[in-house]
């Protein structure tokens, strides 16, 4: 099913139930970097980056990356559309919750082409997809990262997502939504420099941050769950995780940085994702995660 809503918030149709859904294994949503390149520049990474990443090499550090994630999870795959080349970033496809999607509405034209494909992989995949108007933007789990206990959506605006947008996360899920305010266009997605982790734990670089917005983090994660990563380690992804358990895999950090995840009783792998980094994006921007269909 789709539901598309019109401009005002008021007629945001949210699903009047969420199917049962049994419990799956986690399962991510991939896309090949087959025609992955970078092509445009719409944030300060791709600066100077244009036509300038190997396609070979972005092949081999995505197919460890794959790997990686199968160990532990299962993978589905959409498949890369020509002239769609950031299509490979598949967190900005949408966010997913208990069968239900809310599409993405990119913010550049750029990427406005990939919420066709998107759509229909998710509607061919028995989602329930819901649209936001072209005037709100919202990047998904780029810009919105679920609590690990499911209690509180955080969600970045700024650089790209519309804060305007949050109120439809909201109303999609019935759940309170923490909106965080990226004031860094380096760190122009949630996901890249913030990241809840299972065990209660948030890894997250504060000057990314306005302070209201450190301080709904600091309120809600105690002092000694929350990581703080450095300006160096950030500018590695560091905050790009993807965490599935106690495992967390990511671009490669420093030593300090995996040291101290593991002291907080995490595996850590390491994968080295500098091809994607040309692009503004590494691990966690290359997957989305998913709970299941619901057909
Ligand atoms: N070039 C892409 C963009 O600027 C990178 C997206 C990275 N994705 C992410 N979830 N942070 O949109």
């Amino acid at each position: 099913m789709s539901t598309s809503m019109s401009s005002s918030p008021d007629h945001f149709i949210a699903p009047v139930h969420t199917p049962d859904i049994a419990p799956v294994p986690v399962t991510f949503l991939m896309c090949s970097p087959k025609l992955y390149d970078v092509n445009y520049v719409i944030n300060p990474w791709m600066a100077g980056h244009v036509h300038d990443s190997s396609r070979t090499v972005a092949m081999a550090q995505w197919k460890r990356l794959y790997e990686a994630v199968t160990q532990l999870a299962d993978v589905v795959l959409v498949e890369p559309q020509p002239g769609s080349p950031d299509m490979v970033f598949t967190a900005n496809a949408g966010l997913e919750h208990n069968g239900v999607v809310v599409l993405s509405s990119f913010f550049h034209a750029e990427r406005q082409g990939e919420e066709r494909h998107f759509r229909r992989w998710f509607q061919q995949a028995g989602y329930t997809v819901l649209s936001l108007p072209r005037e709100t933007p919202f990047e998904g789990e780029g810009d919105a990262l679920f609590a690990v206990d499911g209690s509180r959506l955080w969600a970045g605006y700024g650089p790209r997502t519309s804060k305007s947008s949050h109120h439809y996360l909201s109303e999609a899920w019935k759940i309170e939504v923490a909106s965080l305010h990226l004031i860094d266009e380096r760190f122009y997605h949630l996901d890249t420099c913030f990241a809840p982790l299972e065990g209660g734990s948030v890894l997250y670089y504060p000057p990314a941050f306005d302070q209201a917005s450190i301080m709904q983090i600091e309120d809600y994660y105690a002092a000694n769950k929350r990581i703080v990563v450095t300006e160096a380690d950030a500018l590695r992804f560091a905050c790009n995780v993807i965490n599935i358990d106690r495992t967390v895999i990511l671009n490669e950090v420093s030593r300090e940085l995996s040291d101290q995840l593991k002291s907080n009783g995490f595996r850590v792998i390491e994968v080295q994702l500098s091809e994607f980094l040309k692009a503004g994006g590494a691990a966690k921007c290359l997957v989305m995660r998913l709970s299941g269909a619901t057909h």
